[in-house]
């Protein structure tokens, strides 16, 4: 260190007052003494004199100083003497390499971003914790729904194709994932707000995605990129329907239901399999912006759904969900003319469902980066008594998700504090870039005399009966629009318009003929009134959708 460089010699600037010490050490991040010290070349002489006349410069800076700051310090702890002024060659010279706080300050600046996620960008994070309220024990031997326990919870709102930091108003299906901090690990519900998806296979995820987000040309999302892949993919009607009511554009996260989508398997303590369906009931109701008021609502707050979230808990008015399952028996999956294990259908109102507990919100996370960011949602993360169904795209998301995570927060993103177990991790897993975690001893490998992780063998998991050989055949049973009519039906007037205004607008961007009608052919096989009014108000040709409709199947 040069002689001269008294800035870094913390005594130089430390105040013989030890009561004002506190206020010293964010003064001396103050520039004037800095510069002045630095250009006195007979600076250990005039320590005291320097210390003297520094106090007076400072003493009204210190004015402006928080009473109770912290000492500022670089990232070792060490403390950091001034944040305004680079080290310089003299007054008029560059900046010095030996500035080494300036450098490692800009590189970590520098590397402030990680990837984004590929879909979800957008997020909002809150705490809250999940209470049952019926015993289950027959369904499922998973003791987050044993009666007298309470659960913390992280849940993870979003919209699904905008960036970080794009409006809240999007037509998307928003995420409602889900992370419970059990005592038997960690359970991840990573769902939506509507019973059903797109697509039923994982192969076309991707492409689902690419057609859905900006265009690769323009970065804008393009309705013709869309409806081209949706004109080659029938069992979308159904989700689009929904996508298209005011529940697409939903006014609040707390006004909008969840749902896992897949069917999961309920194994309970004598090793018996149910399949389930979990629905979130939101307490507060179900309310959509109407088209006409879009517009408006994006003008005036475009971070309308974090913000009415966090002013709702700041309020202390904690958004409520209650949890409901329908359970099916394995003998009944062949018993429907659709496939129960297709994702794009709503298991029936012939199978009840049952309230099992309530989720209350309650806390707004203090960090969003490390909370919201860096959390790590993946349907694979189960507890026993709770295991995957063979549904096509549930088996490729139990890959996708830890996968896109480590590349996205590194090998160890599971010590990260928002998503580490509040139960202790023991396994040979170890090492890894960024490893924090406090796996000890030598025996990291299994099978051993001397280890002390032991497997247990009462968690492995169900069998599961199979037939045939390996394949690659869509489903047998596609039904592809008639479940879109049901719900189609079901709706008021006012939501048939609002559906036939927004859906209507966006097909009529569409410029390919083919896709268009192809597309206007599922909705009107859907249900005729329907198809009928999205003709009308994209002023196409109504007898060529009627026989483009009756060449299609639906079984
Ligand atoms: C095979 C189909 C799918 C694949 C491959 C897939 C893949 C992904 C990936 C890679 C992410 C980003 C995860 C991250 O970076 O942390 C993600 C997020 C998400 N996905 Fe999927 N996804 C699929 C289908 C679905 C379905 C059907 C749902 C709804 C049931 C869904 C709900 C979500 C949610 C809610 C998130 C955001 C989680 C969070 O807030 O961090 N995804 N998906």
């Amino acid at each position: 260190m040069p002689k001269n460089d008294v800035a870094h010699e913390p005594g130089v600037l430390e105040f013989h007052d030890r009561a004002s010490a506190t206020h010293a050490r964010a003064v001396t991040t103050n520039v004037p003494a800095r510069r002045f010290l630095n250009k006195d070349p007979n600076v250990k002489s005039s320590k005291v004199q320097l210390s003297v006349s520094i106090l007076s410069m400072v003493s009204a800076i210190a004015i402006a100083q928080p009473a109770h700051a912290e000492g500022m310090t670089r990232d070792t702890g060490a403390p950091v003497g001034d944040n305004q002024n680079s080290q310089t060659a003299g007054p008029e010279g560059p900046v010095l390499l030996q500035d080494s706080n300036l450098i490692e300050k800009l590189q970590r600046f520098d590397r402030e971003r990680i990837p984004e996620r590929v879909v979800h960008a957008r997020g909002t994070g809150i705490f809250g914790e999940f209470v049952p309220t019926t015993d289950i024990s027959s369904l499922t031997a998973a003791k987050v729904f044993t009666p007298g326990t309470k659960t913390p919870v992280f849940v993870r709102f979003s919209t699904v194709m905008g960036y970080r930091g794009s409006p809240e108003q999007a037509r998307d299906p928003r995420g409602f994932a889900v992370k419970f901090y059990t005592q038997q690990g960690n359970w991840d519900m990573v769902g939506i707000n509507w019973p059903i998806f797109f697509i039923r296979d994982a192969i076309k995820f991707p492409d689902f995605v690419h057609a859905n987000k900006p265009s690769a040309v323009t970065g804008v999302q393009d309705p013709n990129l869309a409806f081209d892949f949706f004109a080659h993919s029938p069992e979308a009607t159904n989700m689009l329907t929904h996508l298209y009511t005011d529940d697409g554009m939903p006014d609040s996260y707390r006004h909008m239901d969840g749902f896992a989508v897949h069917a999961f398997k309920f194994v309970n303590a004598k090793g018996e399999i149910h399949y389930v369906k979990f629905h979130w009931k939101s307490r507060q109701g179900i309310e959509g912006i109407r088209p006409q008021d879009i517009p408006h609502s994006i003008g005036a707050d475009w971070n309308l759904m974090t913000d009415d979230l966090y002013n709702s808990v700041k309020a202390h008015s904690y958004p409520q969900w209650d949890l409901y399952i329908q359970v099916l028996s394995p003998k009944d999956l062949a018993k429907f003319d659709f496939d129960p294990l297709d994702d794009t259908k709503v298991w029936p109102s012939s199978i009840p469902e049952e309230k099992v507990g309530t989720m209350t919100l309650n806390r707004i996370p203090d960090n969003y980066f490390q909370s919201t960011e860096e959390s790590a949602f993946a349907p694979s993360r189960l507890v026993p008594g709770i295991e995957p169904s063979e549904d096509r795209m549930l088996q490729g998301r139990l890959f996708s998700y830890a996968d896109t995570q480590m590349y996205r927060l590194g090998p160890n993103y599971m010590d990260l504090p928002i998503n580490r177990p509040v139960v202790p991790v023991n396994n040979n897993n170890q090492d890894g870039l960024m490893n924090a975690g406090d796996r000890k001893g030598e025996v990291n490998y299994e099978p051993s005399g001397i280890s002390e992780i032991a497997e247990q063998p009462k968690y492995k998991s169900v069998q599961t009966p199979l037939t045939g050989t390996t394949q690659q055949m869509a489903i047998h049973k596609t039904l592809d629009f008639r479940q879109a009519g049901e719900y189609y039906r079901t709706l008021s007037e006012t939501d048939k318009t609002d559906l036939i205004t927004a859906l209507s607008g966006d097909l009529s961007r569409v410029t390919n003929d083919a896709n268009k009608y192809t597309m206007l052919s599922y909705f009107y096989k859907a249900d005729s009134d329907y198809g009928t009014r999205l003709a009308q108000a994209t002023h196409a040709d109504l007898a060529r959708v009627q026989g483009m409709a009756a060449q299609l199947r639906d079984n």
